[in-house]
């Protein structure tokens, strides 16, 4: 089965600097790149047929509240506008979350450690970097922090202050997973302390991953998402049935790690298995595949 490359969103991570491209170790062939790499950047995809990509920041500074994330000065605010002046074709989706710029690590505002994560103050923040993005003209803003009421939240302050037309991508069944492994070298993401289960979902639990989706069709998503996606195609098949919304899937940093590191020895296996894992998750009935083999496959179907 082919391929349509308009279910494709490509993942870029954005660092200040000038003519910075740094691969990943742990990623082959995924780079963090400054802003006027960044436009190079889409130049290739818009020349690949690729018009949707998910922004990410590595920022230069961290603090234990994370303020910086909705910053004038943001990476991916000011990526966004690049962006979206130079390439008004291409959809741009930023990622709103707080774990690349907290000291700690974690996805949400931390008052008292013992406490975790305070849920007022984080829907704040969350909002704040929502609008800061759909003021630089994001076309979705993507919450990914699995705070509880983040849709709706996010979605009474971009009303409010007049960005009715900016969509929201919800991370919404994000299952606390082994697979982001490789994500957080590359985000400098990894938390400090403690681990990510207390708001990210217990991978064993079905019900609360369709409970969830359904809260964020209910507060507003636009689209919404299962995470990872190939140990989750049951869960992508089932909120394909339950739901006639749209849906997307991300197909995770180590699910790539994994298919780069096995292609070592086997190079010429490499577009048969990228192929084969797409399509299982566009048979299982996901509407868009969060990739970073999405540029391989592209060459690939161009050619
Ligand atoms: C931030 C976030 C993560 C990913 C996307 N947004 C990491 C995490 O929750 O630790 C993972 C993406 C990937 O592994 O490719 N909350």
């Amino acid at each position: 089965m082919a391929i349509n490359l308009n279910k494709l969103i490509y993942p870029l991570f954005v660092k200040k600097g000038r003519y910075l491209r740094e691969e990943i170790l742990s990623m082959p062939g995924v780079y963090r790149v400054s802003p006027d790499m960044l436009l190079d950047e889409a130049l290739s995809l818009q020349r690949l047929g690729i018009r949707q990509v998910l922004l990410f920041g590595v920022p230069d500074k961290k603090d234990w509240q994370g303020k910086s994330s909705y910053a004038d000065k943001n990476i991916v605010a000011e990526s966004i506008k690049l962006l979206k002046k130079s390439f008004p074709g291409i959809t741009v989706i930023a990622d709103v979350c707080l774990c690349a710029y907290t000291s700690h690590g974690h996805c949400g505002v931390i008052k008292d450690k013992k406490k975790g994560i305070d849920s007022r103050l984080t829907l704040n923040a969350l909002s704040r970097i929502a609008l800061s993005y759909a003021a630089r003209g994001a076309d979705y803003v993507a919450p990914s922090a699995m705070a509880k009421g983040q849709v709706r939240a996010i979605r009474k302050a971009l009303d409010k202050n007049g960005f009715r037309k900016t969509k929201i991508l919800g991370y919404s069944a994000k299952f606390a997973s082994s697979f982001y492994g490789p994500f957080r070298d590359i985000a400098k993401s990894s938390p400090r302390f403690g681990d990510r289960r207390a708001y990210q979902l217990d991978y064993t639990d079905r019900k609360t991953a369709l409970q969830r989706i359904e809260d964020d069709i209910k507060q507003g998503a636009d689209i919404v998402m299962v995470k990872p996606a190939l140990g989750y195609l049951d869960i992508i098949k089932e909120a394909r049935r339950k739901f006639k919304w749209p849906l997307a899937a991300y197909n995770v940093s180590g699910e790539y790690a994994m298919v780069k590191n096995g292609a070592k020895n086997h190079a010429w296996l490499e577009k048969d298995i990228v192929f084969e894992i797409i399509n299982s998750i566009n048979r299982a009935g996901a509407d868009f595949i969060i990739t970073y083999h999405a540029k391989d496959i592209a060459k690939w179907v161009n050619n």
